[in-house]
């Protein structure tokens, strides 16, 4: 069986000064320090990406930004941030297509694959959020949805094999809302999108593709999520913003893949 080591990004959506940022990295490196198993990011607002970029130099602390620009290197698009710009204060990814992105800022499947483009374009780690509605699952529709989304990314893709993506699934109806889904309703899911890259891409580029659980992830429950063969780890909201009960919530998933228990962690290579 596939490897695959688990990646776990709090997405701090609209929160945090710089100042605030900054401290939250120095609080929760010494936790990471000694962790394995697993690698771990953070996402700030990009007003904080090259304070939180600069303080997480040489430790396992990777830097995500929350989202890119669909165009670029450079251009007349006001207000925009390219991929090149995010990689030039430190970020080694970014999350694409999350649901508040497509669902207030109208951001299609075209607009996501465009980003993904660009952000591979720029060398960065896409993590790109797929996730159906309440309305959508309650009309039986998960799946076909899902899939939909899917293909708008693997066209984005010219050598998935060679391409590293990693994908998030987020049902709308479980983020913010204390109302994750089950473990098992995930890895059905996760199960349903690794078998759509198969497909598509083929064996090997299906079985070592990250795909993680986000909506509602907490300390509580994410032991759960990790614990499914499918689930290779989390994409979380405000569960990441507390430094300690973040290092809480990442403790508990390396702990369970490294198998040495909670509080025996390496660095992240
Ligand atoms: P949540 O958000 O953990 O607060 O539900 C997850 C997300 O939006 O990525």
């Amino acid at each position: 069986m596939t490897h695959r080591v688990p990646l776990i990004i709090g997405n701090w959506k609209m929160h945090k000064t710089v100042a605030e940022a900054v401290h939250y990295v120095t609080v929760i490196i010494p936790h990471l320090i000694p962790l394995t198993g697993c690698e771990i990011g953070v996402a700030p607002a990009f007003t904080a990406l090259a304070a939180v970029s600069a303080a997480a130099a040489g430790t396992p602390l990777h830097v995500f930004a929350q989202d890119v620009a669909a165009e670029g290197p450079t251009g007349a698009f006001t207000g925009e941030v390219a991929a090149e710009m995010l990689r030039d204060v430190g970020c080694q990814g970014v999350i694409i297509g999350h649901s508040e992105r497509r669902r207030y800022y109208g951001e299609t499947d075209g607009v996501v694959a465009a980003k993904v483009r660009r952000a591979l374009e720029a060398r960065l780690l896409p993590a790109v959020c797929v996730g159906e509605t309440l309305s959508e699952r309650e009309a039986n529709a998960a799946l076909d949805v899902v899939e939909r989304q899917l293909r708008g990314i693997a066209d984005a893709l010219t050598d998935a094999a060679k391409q590293p993506i990693v994908l998030a699934y987020e049902p709308v109806w479980a983020i913010g809302t204390g109302r994750a889904a089950t473990p098992e309703l995930a890895q059905a899911m996760h199960r349903h999108i690794r078998a759509v890259w198969e497909a598509r891409f083929g064996a090997s580029a299906a079985a070592t593709l990250r795909i993680l659980y986000g909506g509602s992830v907490t300390a509580d429950n994410i032991a759960g999520f990790i614990a499914q063969p499918d689930v290779d780890g989390a994409l979380v909201g405000g569960a990441s913003l507390s430094p300690d009960g973040f290092a809480q919530l990442i403790r508990r998933s390396c702990a369970l893949t490294s198998g040495d228990g909670e509080g025996v962690l390496r660095s992240v290579e």
